[in-house]
Protein backbone atom coordinates (compact mmCIF):
# COMPACT_ATOMS: atom_id res chain seq x y z
CA UNK A 1 0.00 0.00 0.00
CA UNK A 2 1.10 3.51 -0.84
CA UNK A 3 1.09 5.96 1.97
CA UNK A 4 0.16 9.17 1.16
CA UNK A 5 0.95 11.03 4.18
CA UNK A 6 4.41 13.17 4.68
CA UNK A 7 6.68 11.19 6.87
CA UNK A 8 9.01 9.21 6.97
CA UNK A 9 8.27 7.43 10.66
CA UNK A 10 5.59 5.39 8.75
CA UNK A 11 6.64 2.84 6.40
CA UNK A 12 5.36 -0.85 5.19
CA UNK A 13 8.25 -2.92 6.11
CA UNK A 14 7.85 -7.03 4.78
CA UNK A 15 4.11 -6.34 4.59
CA UNK A 16 3.95 -5.02 7.71
CA UNK A 17 3.29 -1.25 9.20
CA UNK A 18 5.81 0.32 11.31
CA UNK A 19 5.89 3.74 13.48
CA UNK A 20 9.00 3.96 13.79
CA UNK A 21 10.81 0.89 14.62
CA UNK A 22 8.04 -0.79 16.36
CA UNK A 23 5.13 -2.85 14.25
CA UNK A 24 1.87 -1.30 14.68
CA UNK A 25 0.80 -5.19 15.30
CA UNK A 26 2.97 -5.36 18.67
CA UNK A 27 1.45 -1.96 20.02
CA UNK A 28 -2.14 -3.47 19.35
CA UNK A 29 -0.84 -6.55 21.29
CA UNK A 30 -0.03 -5.18 23.97
CA UNK A 31 -2.33 -2.28 24.48
CA UNK A 32 -5.42 -3.17 22.73
CA UNK A 33 -7.25 -1.53 20.34
CA UNK A 34 -8.54 1.22 19.48
CA UNK A 35 -5.64 3.19 20.14
CA UNK A 36 -3.31 6.60 19.32
CA UNK A 37 0.20 5.99 18.22
CA UNK A 38 2.48 8.74 18.07
CA UNK A 39 5.98 8.88 16.53
CA UNK A 40 8.42 10.71 18.68
CA UNK A 41 10.78 11.01 16.16
CA UNK A 42 8.12 12.83 13.51
CA UNK A 43 7.01 15.35 16.41
CA UNK A 44 10.93 16.61 17.01
CA UNK A 45 11.41 16.81 13.19
CA UNK A 46 8.56 18.65 12.23
CA UNK A 47 9.37 21.20 15.02
CA UNK A 48 13.19 21.40 14.13
CA UNK A 49 11.86 22.11 10.54
CA UNK A 50 10.32 25.37 11.54
CA UNK A 51 13.22 26.29 13.76
CA UNK A 52 15.95 25.46 10.80
CA UNK A 53 13.73 28.01 8.75
CA UNK A 54 13.61 30.16 10.80
CA UNK A 55 17.16 30.46 11.58
CA UNK A 56 18.83 34.20 11.70
CA UNK A 57 15.62 35.82 12.56
CA UNK A 58 14.57 36.44 16.65
CA UNK A 59 11.53 33.93 16.76
CA UNK A 60 9.57 31.68 18.88
CA UNK A 61 7.46 28.35 18.22
CA UNK A 62 4.39 28.31 20.71
CA UNK A 63 3.03 24.66 19.82
CA UNK A 64 -0.72 24.93 19.70
CA UNK A 65 -1.73 22.50 22.37
CA UNK A 66 -5.08 22.44 20.89
CA UNK A 67 -4.07 19.97 18.52
CA UNK A 68 -2.58 17.68 20.79
CA UNK A 69 -2.80 18.09 24.59
CA UNK A 70 -0.99 15.28 25.85
CA UNK A 71 1.36 15.48 28.45
CA UNK A 72 4.10 13.20 27.12
CA UNK A 73 3.95 14.99 23.81
CA UNK A 74 4.06 18.30 25.28
CA UNK A 75 7.14 17.63 27.07
CA UNK A 76 8.57 16.56 23.81
CA UNK A 77 8.61 19.97 22.34
CA UNK A 78 8.89 21.97 25.75
CA UNK A 79 12.33 19.75 25.63
CA UNK A 80 13.39 21.02 22.13
CA UNK A 81 12.63 24.88 23.34
CA UNK A 82 9.18 25.19 22.52
CA UNK A 83 6.22 27.35 24.20
CA UNK A 84 3.23 26.44 23.72
CA UNK A 85 -0.32 28.36 22.56
CA UNK A 86 -3.11 28.15 24.82
CA UNK A 87 -6.60 28.86 24.75
CA UNK A 88 -7.94 28.17 27.64
CA UNK A 89 -7.78 27.95 31.62
CA UNK A 90 -6.96 23.88 31.36
CA UNK A 91 -4.94 23.90 28.61
CA UNK A 92 -2.53 26.23 30.42
CA UNK A 93 -2.61 23.86 34.12
CA UNK A 94 -2.03 21.16 31.54
CA UNK A 95 1.07 23.36 29.74
CA UNK A 96 2.15 24.43 33.29
CA UNK A 97 2.12 21.00 34.82
CA UNK A 98 3.87 19.74 31.31
CA UNK A 99 7.18 21.77 32.68
CA UNK A 100 6.13 24.85 29.72
CA UNK A 101 7.48 28.19 30.69
CA UNK A 102 5.15 30.61 31.60
CA UNK A 103 7.64 33.52 30.13
CA UNK A 104 7.03 30.95 26.82
CA UNK A 105 2.73 30.52 26.59
CA UNK A 106 0.30 32.71 24.76
CA UNK A 107 -2.81 32.37 25.86
CA UNK A 108 -5.75 32.97 22.61
CA UNK A 109 -9.19 32.43 22.59
CA UNK A 110 -12.41 34.19 21.71
CA UNK A 111 -14.16 34.38 24.71
CA UNK A 112 -11.58 34.41 28.15
CA UNK A 113 -13.25 34.19 31.15
CA UNK A 114 -12.22 36.39 34.04
CA UNK A 115 -11.01 33.62 36.01
CA UNK A 116 -8.76 32.39 33.02
CA UNK A 117 -7.39 35.95 32.71
CA UNK A 118 -6.21 35.64 36.48
CA UNK A 119 -4.32 32.25 36.24
CA UNK A 120 -2.67 33.65 33.07
CA UNK A 121 -1.75 36.74 34.88
CA UNK A 122 -0.77 34.84 38.42
CA UNK A 123 1.19 32.63 35.32
CA UNK A 124 3.21 35.43 34.25
CA UNK A 125 2.89 33.96 30.81
CA UNK A 126 3.92 36.24 28.01
CA UNK A 127 1.19 37.74 26.72
CA UNK A 128 -2.97 37.31 26.26
CA UNK A 129 -4.09 37.95 22.65
CA UNK A 130 -7.22 40.11 22.29
CA UNK A 131 -9.95 40.17 20.52
CA UNK A 132 -12.58 42.43 21.41
CA UNK A 133 -13.11 45.56 23.78
CA UNK A 134 -15.10 43.87 26.23
CA UNK A 135 -12.19 41.72 26.63
CA UNK A 136 -9.61 44.51 26.37
CA UNK A 137 -11.46 45.91 29.23
CA UNK A 138 -11.62 42.88 31.54
CA UNK A 139 -8.33 42.20 31.37
CA UNK A 140 -7.36 46.21 32.29
CA UNK A 141 -9.69 45.85 35.43
CA UNK A 142 -8.39 42.16 36.66
CA UNK A 143 -4.90 43.22 36.36
CA UNK A 144 -5.76 46.70 37.90
CA UNK A 145 -7.57 44.82 40.84
CA UNK A 146 -4.01 42.11 41.53
CA UNK A 147 -1.90 45.24 40.60
CA UNK A 148 -0.03 43.77 37.89
CA UNK A 149 -0.02 44.26 34.30
CA UNK A 150 -0.95 42.20 31.49
CA UNK A 151 0.93 42.12 28.49
CA UNK A 152 -1.26 41.80 25.43
CA UNK A 153 -1.03 41.30 21.48
CA UNK A 154 -3.86 42.48 19.93
CA UNK A 155 -5.55 39.70 16.90
CA UNK A 156 -6.20 41.18 14.18
CA UNK A 157 -8.26 40.07 11.24
CA UNK A 158 -6.40 40.83 8.06
CA UNK A 159 -9.40 39.79 6.40
CA UNK A 160 -7.28 37.07 3.78
CA UNK A 161 -8.93 33.99 2.44
CA UNK A 162 -6.79 30.99 3.42
CA UNK A 163 -8.65 28.92 0.57
CA UNK A 164 -9.35 25.79 3.40
CA UNK A 165 -12.78 24.16 4.75
CA UNK A 166 -14.80 27.14 5.81
CA UNK A 167 -15.10 25.84 9.52
CA UNK A 168 -10.81 26.30 9.28
CA UNK A 169 -11.19 29.60 7.75
CA UNK A 170 -10.81 32.18 10.64
CA UNK A 171 -9.32 35.18 9.13
CA UNK A 172 -12.16 36.60 6.87
CA UNK A 173 -13.70 39.46 8.56
CA UNK A 174 -17.04 37.65 8.49
CA UNK A 175 -15.58 35.22 10.97
CA UNK A 176 -16.17 35.56 14.74
CA UNK A 177 -12.67 35.81 15.77
CA UNK A 178 -10.46 38.86 15.85
CA UNK A 179 -10.95 42.85 15.42
CA UNK A 180 -11.29 44.52 12.16
CA UNK A 181 -8.20 45.82 10.91
CA UNK A 182 -9.30 49.12 10.71
CA UNK A 183 -10.51 49.36 14.58
CA UNK A 184 -6.87 48.29 15.05
CA UNK A 185 -5.06 51.59 15.37
CA UNK A 186 -7.74 52.61 17.48
CA UNK A 187 -7.77 49.88 20.30
CA UNK A 188 -4.13 50.19 20.65
CA UNK A 189 -4.29 54.15 21.54
CA UNK A 190 -6.87 52.73 23.95
CA UNK A 191 -4.48 50.43 25.40
CA UNK A 192 -2.10 53.26 26.27
CA UNK A 193 -5.09 54.49 28.44
CA UNK A 194 -6.30 51.69 30.07
CA UNK A 195 -4.61 50.46 33.49
CA UNK A 196 -2.66 47.80 34.44
CA UNK A 197 -2.24 46.61 30.31
CA UNK A 198 0.84 46.58 28.00
CA UNK A 199 0.19 46.43 24.39
CA UNK A 200 3.11 43.79 23.08
CA UNK A 201 2.00 42.34 20.25
CA UNK A 202 0.35 41.64 17.19
CA UNK A 203 -1.93 38.52 16.43
CA UNK A 204 -3.33 36.97 13.28
CA UNK A 205 -4.30 33.03 12.75
CA UNK A 206 -6.07 32.42 9.39
CA UNK A 207 -7.30 29.11 9.45
CA UNK A 208 -6.07 25.62 9.75
CA UNK A 209 -4.88 23.29 7.05
CA UNK A 210 -3.52 26.01 4.42
CA UNK A 211 -1.58 24.82 1.55
CA UNK A 212 0.02 27.92 -0.01
CA UNK A 213 2.44 30.58 1.60
CA UNK A 214 0.09 33.31 -0.38
CA UNK A 215 -2.18 33.97 2.14
CA UNK A 216 -0.05 34.10 5.17
CA UNK A 217 2.06 36.51 3.38
CA UNK A 218 -0.58 39.08 2.68
CA UNK A 219 -2.13 38.89 5.73
CA UNK A 220 1.61 39.71 7.17
CA UNK A 221 1.65 42.33 4.58
CA UNK A 222 -1.59 43.72 6.13
CA UNK A 223 -0.41 43.50 9.71
CA UNK A 224 2.97 45.30 8.96
CA UNK A 225 1.18 47.98 7.37
CA UNK A 226 -0.34 48.49 10.65
CA UNK A 227 2.90 48.00 12.85
CA UNK A 228 4.71 50.94 10.88
CA UNK A 229 1.52 53.23 11.61
CA UNK A 230 1.85 52.21 15.16
CA UNK A 231 5.60 52.84 15.13
CA UNK A 232 4.72 56.05 13.18
CA UNK A 233 2.33 57.06 16.54
CA UNK A 234 5.03 55.60 19.19
CA UNK A 235 3.87 52.68 19.51
CA UNK A 236 6.63 50.00 19.35
CA UNK A 237 5.50 46.49 19.47
CA UNK A 238 7.70 43.48 20.28
CA UNK A 239 5.72 40.38 19.18
CA UNK A 240 4.70 39.90 15.94
CA UNK A 241 2.99 36.27 16.22
CA UNK A 242 1.69 34.91 12.77
CA UNK A 243 -0.84 31.91 14.22
CA UNK A 244 -0.78 28.51 12.94
CA UNK A 245 -2.18 27.14 10.26
CA UNK A 246 0.14 25.44 8.27
CA UNK A 247 -0.63 22.64 6.51
CA UNK A 248 -0.28 18.99 5.68
CA UNK A 249 -0.70 15.91 3.65
CA UNK A 250 -3.77 13.69 4.40
CA UNK A 251 -4.02 12.32 0.49
CA UNK A 252 -1.14 13.55 -1.03
CA UNK A 253 -1.52 17.13 -1.25
CA UNK A 254 1.60 18.53 -1.19
CA UNK A 255 2.25 21.60 1.32
CA UNK A 256 4.90 24.04 1.58
CA UNK A 257 7.74 23.20 3.86
CA UNK A 258 8.23 25.10 6.71
CA UNK A 259 11.62 26.81 4.51
CA UNK A 260 9.09 27.77 2.20
CA UNK A 261 6.37 30.01 4.60
CA UNK A 262 9.87 31.75 6.10
CA UNK A 263 11.53 32.66 2.55
CA UNK A 264 8.04 34.29 1.75
CA UNK A 265 7.16 36.34 4.95
CA UNK A 266 11.06 37.14 5.55
CA UNK A 267 11.40 39.81 3.06
CA UNK A 268 8.31 41.49 4.38
CA UNK A 269 9.91 41.59 7.69
CA UNK A 270 13.23 43.60 7.13
CA UNK A 271 14.29 46.02 8.96
CA UNK A 272 11.87 45.26 11.98
CA UNK A 273 13.39 44.56 15.29
CA UNK A 274 10.54 42.11 16.52
CA UNK A 275 10.31 38.42 17.58
CA UNK A 276 8.15 36.40 15.12
CA UNK A 277 6.11 33.74 16.70
CA UNK A 278 4.26 30.77 15.04
CA UNK A 279 1.48 29.10 16.71
CA UNK A 280 2.12 25.39 14.40
CA UNK A 281 -0.64 22.59 15.82
CA UNK A 282 -1.14 20.22 12.71
CA UNK A 283 2.45 20.78 11.25
CA UNK A 284 3.65 19.09 14.45
CA UNK A 285 1.32 16.81 15.05
CA UNK A 286 -0.67 15.83 12.24
CA UNK A 287 1.31 13.10 10.76
CA UNK A 288 2.98 12.12 13.93
CA UNK A 289 -0.28 10.09 14.98
CA UNK A 290 -2.54 7.26 13.63
CA UNK A 291 -5.78 5.66 15.21
CA UNK A 292 -4.94 2.14 15.01
CA UNK A 293 -8.31 -0.02 14.64
CA UNK A 294 -9.46 -3.41 14.76
CA UNK A 295 -11.97 -5.08 12.82
CA UNK A 296 -14.98 -6.26 14.34
CA UNK A 297 -16.81 -7.66 11.47
CA UNK A 298 -17.55 -7.34 7.69
CA UNK A 299 -20.76 -6.21 6.55
CA UNK A 300 -21.82 -6.48 3.08
CA UNK A 301 -25.57 -5.20 2.43
CA UNK A 302 -27.01 -4.99 -1.16
CA UNK A 303 -25.50 -1.79 -2.13
CA UNK A 304 -22.36 -1.37 0.04
CA UNK A 305 -20.05 -2.94 2.19
CA UNK A 306 -19.06 -2.05 5.24
CA UNK A 307 -15.91 -2.27 7.62
CA UNK A 308 -17.38 -2.10 11.10
CA UNK A 309 -14.56 -1.04 13.19
CA UNK A 310 -13.49 -0.79 16.83
CA UNK A 311 -12.63 2.51 16.80
CA UNK A 312 -15.46 5.24 16.22
CA UNK A 313 -16.16 9.07 15.99
CA UNK A 314 -16.28 9.38 19.30
CA UNK A 315 -12.32 8.42 18.71
CA UNK A 316 -11.56 10.44 16.17
CA UNK A 317 -15.01 13.05 14.69
CA UNK A 318 -12.99 15.10 11.80
CA UNK A 319 -14.55 12.76 9.32
CA UNK A 320 -17.83 13.44 10.51
CA UNK A 321 -18.00 17.31 11.67
CA UNK A 322 -15.82 18.50 9.02
CA UNK A 323 -15.94 15.56 6.08
CA UNK A 324 -11.81 15.61 6.66
CA UNK A 325 -10.27 12.75 4.75
CA UNK A 326 -7.72 10.27 6.42
CA UNK A 327 -5.96 7.46 4.91
CA UNK A 328 -6.56 4.15 6.04
CA UNK A 329 -4.91 1.36 5.56
CA UNK A 330 -4.61 -2.18 6.48
CA UNK A 331 -1.56 -2.92 9.17
CA UNK A 332 -1.12 -6.50 6.98
CA UNK A 333 -2.54 -6.04 3.85
CA UNK A 334 -1.83 -9.81 2.51
CA UNK A 335 -2.13 -10.24 -1.50
CA UNK A 336 -6.17 -10.11 -2.17
CA UNK A 337 -7.85 -8.48 -4.65
CA UNK A 338 -8.81 -4.74 -2.99
CA UNK A 339 -12.40 -4.75 -2.45
CA UNK A 340 -14.79 -1.35 -1.64
CA UNK A 341 -15.48 -0.63 1.68
CA UNK A 342 -17.11 2.29 4.09
CA UNK A 343 -14.91 1.89 7.31
CA UNK A 344 -17.74 2.86 10.18
CA UNK A 345 -17.60 2.67 13.59
CA UNK A 346 -19.98 1.10 16.20
CA UNK A 347 -21.90 4.45 16.96
CA UNK A 348 -25.68 4.60 16.55
CA UNK A 349 -25.32 7.63 13.76
CA UNK A 350 -24.93 7.32 10.28
CA UNK A 351 -22.56 10.34 10.51
CA UNK A 352 -20.08 7.53 12.31
CA UNK A 353 -18.05 7.15 9.62
CA UNK A 354 -14.11 7.19 9.41
CA UNK A 355 -13.86 7.12 5.97
CA UNK A 356 -16.31 6.05 2.85
CA UNK A 357 -15.50 4.37 -0.25
CA UNK A 358 -12.11 2.92 0.69
CA UNK A 359 -10.23 -0.11 -1.02
CA UNK A 360 -7.82 -2.91 0.26
CA UNK A 361 -8.21 -6.56 0.11
CA UNK A 362 -11.25 -7.99 2.38
CA UNK A 363 -10.03 -7.68 5.99
CA UNK A 364 -11.20 -11.06 8.70
CA UNK A 365 -12.61 -9.53 12.28
CA UNK A 366 -9.37 -8.90 14.49
CA UNK A 367 -7.37 -7.85 11.55
CA UNK A 368 -5.62 -4.19 11.86
CA UNK A 369 -6.64 -1.04 10.41
CA UNK A 370 -4.57 2.30 10.80
CA UNK A 371 -6.62 5.74 10.36
CA UNK A 372 -3.48 7.90 9.46
CA UNK A 373 -2.46 11.72 10.21
CA UNK A 374 -4.81 11.33 13.30
CA UNK A 375 -2.12 13.24 15.83
CA UNK A 376 -3.64 16.43 15.17
CA UNK A 377 -7.54 17.41 16.69
CA UNK A 378 -7.68 13.48 17.15
CA UNK A 379 -7.71 12.21 20.68
CA UNK A 380 -8.37 15.97 21.70
CA UNK A 381 -11.43 15.73 20.37
CA UNK A 382 -12.56 12.83 21.66
CA UNK A 383 -15.75 11.88 23.67
CA UNK A 384 -17.55 9.28 25.74
CA UNK A 385 -21.11 9.39 23.21
CA UNK A 386 -22.42 6.27 23.59
CA UNK A 387 -20.65 5.89 26.64
CA UNK A 388 -17.77 4.58 25.07
CA UNK A 389 -13.94 4.60 27.44
CA UNK A 390 -11.70 7.34 25.66
CA UNK A 391 -8.64 5.04 23.91
CA UNK A 392 -5.28 5.26 25.50
CA UNK A 393 -2.16 7.03 23.84
CA UNK A 394 1.05 5.63 22.88
CA UNK A 395 4.26 7.49 22.14
CA UNK A 396 6.83 5.41 19.98
CA UNK A 397 10.58 6.61 20.24
CA UNK A 398 12.90 4.28 18.03
CA UNK A 399 12.56 0.47 18.78
CA UNK A 400 10.02 1.34 22.14
CA UNK A 401 7.23 2.35 22.70
CA UNK A 402 4.59 3.29 26.11
CA UNK A 403 1.59 4.07 26.83
CA UNK A 404 1.20 8.30 27.64
CA UNK A 405 -2.67 8.08 28.30
CA UNK A 406 -4.81 4.71 29.80
CA UNK A 407 -7.40 3.16 28.57
CA UNK A 408 -10.60 4.56 30.47
CA UNK A 409 -12.23 2.73 31.84
CA UNK A 410 -16.48 2.22 32.72
CA UNK A 411 -15.42 3.51 36.10
CA UNK A 412 -13.85 6.80 34.43
CA UNK A 413 -17.01 7.05 32.44
CA UNK A 414 -19.42 7.36 35.78
CA UNK A 415 -16.78 9.28 37.45
CA UNK A 416 -18.07 12.41 39.01
CA UNK A 417 -21.82 12.13 38.51
CA UNK A 418 -24.10 12.24 41.72
CA UNK A 419 -27.55 11.42 41.99
C1 LIG B 1 -5.07 31.03 17.46
C2 LIG B 1 -4.66 29.72 16.89
N1 LIG B 1 -3.36 29.43 16.80
C3 LIG B 1 -2.93 28.24 16.29
C4 LIG B 1 -3.83 27.29 15.87
C5 LIG B 1 -3.29 25.99 15.33
O1 LIG B 1 -3.67 25.77 14.03
P1 LIG B 1 -3.02 24.61 13.17
O2 LIG B 1 -3.24 23.34 13.91
O3 LIG B 1 -3.76 24.65 11.89
O4 LIG B 1 -1.58 24.93 13.00
C6 LIG B 1 -5.20 27.56 15.93
C7 LIG B 1 -6.18 26.55 15.45
O5 LIG B 1 -7.34 26.71 15.42
C8 LIG B 1 -5.64 28.80 16.47
O6 LIG B 1 -6.92 29.10 16.58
Amino acid sequence: MNLLINSPSWNYREGELYCEEVPLKRIARKVGTPVYVYSRRHLVEAYREIISAWRGRSHLVCFSMKSNSNRAVIRTLVGEGSGIDVVSGGELFRALRAGAPPEKIVFAGVGKTEREIIEGIEAGILFFTVESLPELELISRTADRLGKTAPVALRVTPDVDPKTHRYITTGKAENKFGLDREEALDFYRRCLKLPGIAPVGIHMHIGSQILQTAPFREGVDRLVGLLKKLKGEGISLKYLDIGGGMGISYQGEEPPPAAAYASALRPLLKGLRLTVILEPGRFITGNAGSLLTSVLQVKKKAKKSFVIADGAMNDLIRPALYEAWHQIVPVSPGKGKPRRFDVVGPICETGDILGAGRSFPEPAPGDLLAVLSAGAYGAVMGSNYNSRPRPPEVLVDGDTFRIVRKRETYRDLVRGELD
